[in-house]
């Protein structure tokens, strides 16, 4: 059964393409490469021993993701291209509404057009806005702070819309919490360009001496250390998510919204000394002020997962680090 990867090059995309790989699927991969390296596609097909069938093309190009839908019997699209730096998306707010939901679009007409209606849609915690109400359950009003959170809460909107309209879609928007960690291979990972503005990626250059410090945003908040609590999930895992939750599509119509999560929190500082331990050196950080935009706590709950795909997470803080860790070496 071939199965369509947009942005199956990136960090999240790559691992997906692996774990899809080893449940017996065929991929197509369709990237533009405007974030990651060409080399991505190689690795996957070193740990998998399997070449990859894939196109150089952006989702803005509409006849070229219909011409993959012709060469191509195409049973289901998992969709993560997209662009995703926050603070870019404010200064860009035209190119991140064109891509993310232009893009989209296109490959959702792509689809349409030749009889495909089976989506697994790449969606974020950040849908969940400012609420406070730890854990976050997918029941919650969705809202954003910023262009590319609102890029996600309109794709979702779209994609159930897309459903109203015509039953015989399948949509899961996959709500991430903190993607880290690696390939236990060390051979795919985050690679991001320029310097880091997520946790995990900053802390690893710290340890590979790249930059000196690790800057703490902000430790009053209302959390047992004052530092922030994010719920960090281990991009394997969430991978093997995206199959569970493409699998539930094959046998159910209509659209769902699941929380990928481990419904743990850990603190900025936790995370230091699970990076120090990983990594056996001593992680130099500052507190500074608070960084715009930042929620004190934020987890999910994991009850929907568990529920409807019979998924839940099983590697631990420790593994997530080791992980990363033995990826930043290689590089
Ligand atoms: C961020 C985005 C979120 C996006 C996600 C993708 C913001 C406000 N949110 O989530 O929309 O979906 O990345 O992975 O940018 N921290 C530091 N020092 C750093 C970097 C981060 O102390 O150099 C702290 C933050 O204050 C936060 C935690 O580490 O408490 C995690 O931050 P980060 O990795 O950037 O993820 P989020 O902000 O949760």
């Amino acid at each position: 059964m071939n199965v369509l990867v947009t942005g199956g090059n990136g960090f999240i995309g790559s691992h997906t393409c692996v774990e899809l790989i080893e449940a017996g699927y065929d991929i197509i991969v369709v990237d533009n490469f405007s974030n990651s390296e060409l080399e991505n596609i190689a690795n996957i097909e070193k740990i998998t021993s399997k070449k990859i069938c894939f196109y150089p093309i952006d989702m803005l190009d509409y006849n070229g993701l219909d011409r993959i839908f012709k060469e191509n019997s195409i049973s289901a699209v998992i969709h993560f291209a997209g662009l995703k730096a926050v603070g870019e998306s404010v200064k860009k707010p035209l190119e991140y509404y064109e891509n993310n939901i232009t893009g989209t679009i296109n490959v959702c007409k792509a689809m349409r057009e030749n009889g495909c209606k089976c989506m697994v849609f790449s969606s974020s915690a950040t849908v969940y806005g400012t609420s406070s109400k730890v854990p976050f359950v997918e029941t919650l009003p969705t809202f954003a702070t910023n262009p590319y959170g609102f890029t996600k809460v309109m794709i979702e909107r779209i994609l159930n819309d897309l459903c109203m309209a015509d039953p015989d879609w399948s949509v899961m928007l996959l709500r991430y919490f903190n993607p880290i960690g690696a390939h236990e291979s060390g051979m795919i990972g985050e690679k991001p360009k320029g310097i880091p503005n997520n946790l995990l990626p900053y802390i690893s250059q710290v340890a590979l001496g790249v930059l000196p410090y690790v800057s703490v945003y902000g430790d009053n908040y209302d959390t047992h250390d004052g530092t922030g609590v994010r719920d960090y999930i281990h991009v394997t895992d969430l991978a093997v998510g995206h199959i569970k939750a493409m699998e539930y599509l094959f046998s159910h119509k209509g659209s769902e919204a699941v929380n990928l999560g481990t419904g743990k929190g850990t603190s900025v500082l936790e995370i230091i000394q699970a990076y120090e331990k990983a990594c056996g050196k001593t992680i130099p950080y500052k507190v500074e002020a608070r960084r715009q935009g930042d929620v004190a706590v934020c987890y999910a709950d994991t009850k929907k997962a568990k529920e409807l795909l019979g998924w839940e997470t099983k590697r631990g803080i420790e593994q997530m680090c080791r992980d990363s860790w033995r990826f930043t070496q290689k590089k």
